[in-house]
C-alpha cells in the first residue's frame, strides 16, 4: 500500500529546501530541549529522592539568574524562528513579476487547469521546469485545498474568490497533487499529477494541445456573445466604463473609496456589477451570478487583461 509514497517528499522546486531547512531547524531545537528536560528531570528525580519516611524538601525563594536565563533564551530562540519563518513565508506569498499564469478550477471530485493558450487539463497540470509559475484558483462548489507537497506550497481554494500560489519547480518529473481539505466522499480521490518538463518539451506539449484559441480569445467572443461590448465601447461613448489599460489600474468608486481593479473585482463586476460601481456611471449592468460558468469567468478576466497591451 505504501509503495512509491516516500516518508518524506523529494525536494522538486525553489521553495522545498527553504522550508526544509526550517523544519529541521525547528525538530533540532524541539529535540534538544526535549532531551535536557528529561536529562534534568531523572537526574533530580534521582537525587532529591526521599530517603526518610519524614524528608521535607528546603524553602527555595527564587534565583534571579536562572529566570533572566530561562526567559531570555527563548525569547532569542522564538525570535530566530519568528524571523526565518517570516522570511519564508513572505517568499512563499510574493510571486517574482514574472510568473506563468495558470487557472485551477476546484470541483467535486477533480481539478480543472487552464492556460492562458487555451489548453485545458484535468488531474494533470503540464509546467516547465526552471520558471515561476502562479496558480489562480477557484471553487465551482465547497472549498478544496491544492497540495503539492514535492513543491512545498499548499493553498485553500475557495468559491467565490480567487486565491494564488506559486513555485518554480527545478526537477522534470511527475509530482502527486492532492485536495487537502476534506471536501465530501471522493475528497482522497481528488488527486492528480504535475508534470514538470523541460522548456522544449513543454513547448512542444504546448503547441500540440486543442486548438481552441487563447483564453483571452475565447473571451473576446463570449464578451461579444453577451453583448457586453454594446455598453463597454473601446471609444468612451458607451454606457459603461472604458476596459482598455483598466486591469491593475485603481478605479474611483460612486459613492467615494476606490479599488484596484484585479480577477476580484472584475469577477465581482461580472457576478453583480451593482456591489461596486466606478465613479461616474449608473447601475444598470445586469448581473450574471448564476448564468455563466467558473471557465467562462476566466475567460472573461483574462479578456479585460489582454486589453492592456492594444
Ligand atoms: Cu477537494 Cu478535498
Amino acid at each position: 500500500m505504501w509503495s512509491g509514497t516516500p516518508l518524506f517528499p523529494q525536494q522538486a522546486s525553489t521553495m522545498a529546501p527553504r522550508v526544509d531547512a526550517l523544519l529541521f531547524f525547528l525538530l533540532a531545537v524541539a529535540t534538544f530541549f526535549s532531551v535536557v528536560v528529561v536529562a534534568f528531570k531523572k537526574k533530580y528525580a534521582v537525587r532529591f529522592r526521599r530517603c526518610a519516611p519524614h524528608d521535607v524538601g528546603a524553602r527555595i525563594h527564587g534565583g534571579l539568574v536562572l529566570e533572566l536565563t530561562w526567559t531570555i533564551v527563548p525569547l532569542l530562540i522564538t525570535m530566530v524562528i519568528f524571523v526565518w519563518g517570516a522570511s519564508v513565508f513572505f517568499a512563499m506569498s510574493r510571486p517574482p513579476d514574472e510568473t506563468l499564469n495558470i487557472y485551477v478550477v476546484g470541483k467535486q471530485w477533480m481539478w480543472k487547469f487552464q492556460h492562458l493558450d487555451g489548453q485545458r487539463e484535468i488531474n494533470e497540470l503540464h509546467v516547465p521546469v526552471g520558471r515561476a509559475v502562479k496558480l489562480i484558483m477557484t471553487s465551482e462548489d465547497v472549498i478544496h485545498d491544492v497540495f503539492v507537497p514535492a513543491f512545498r506550497v499548499k493553498a485553500d481554494v475557495l468559491p467565490g474568490r480567487y486565491t494564488s500560489i506559486w513555485f518554480q519547480a527545478t526537477t522534470p518529473g511527475r509530482y502527486q497533487l492532492f485536495c487537502a481539505e476534506y471536501c465530501g466522499t471522493k475528497h482522497s480521490g481528488m488527486t492528480g499529477q504535475v508534470v514538470v518538463m523541460e522548456p522544449t518539451e513543454y513547448q512542444a506539449w504546448l503547441s500540440g494541445g486543442t486548438a481552441e484559441g487563447s483564453l483571452a480569445s475565447a473571451g473576446e467572443k463570449l464578451f461579444q456573445d453577451l453583448a457586453c461590448n454594446t455598453c463597454h465601447r473601446a471609444d468612451a461613448q458607451g454606457r459603461g466604463p472604458v476596459l482598455v489599460g483598466l486591469f491593475g489600474k485603481t478605479q474611483s468608486l460612486e459613492g467615494g473609496g476606490s479599488v484596484v481593479v484585479d480577477e476580484a473585482y472584475v469577477r465581482e463586476s461580472i457576478l453583480m456589477p451593482g456591489a461596486r460601481i466606478t465613479a461616474g456611471f449608473q447601475p444598470i449592468m445586469p448581473a450574471f451570478q448564476g448564468l455563466i460558468s467558473e471557465e467562462q469567468l476566466l475567460q472573461l478576466i483574462e479578456y479585460v487583461k489582454s486589453l492592456q497591451t492594444k
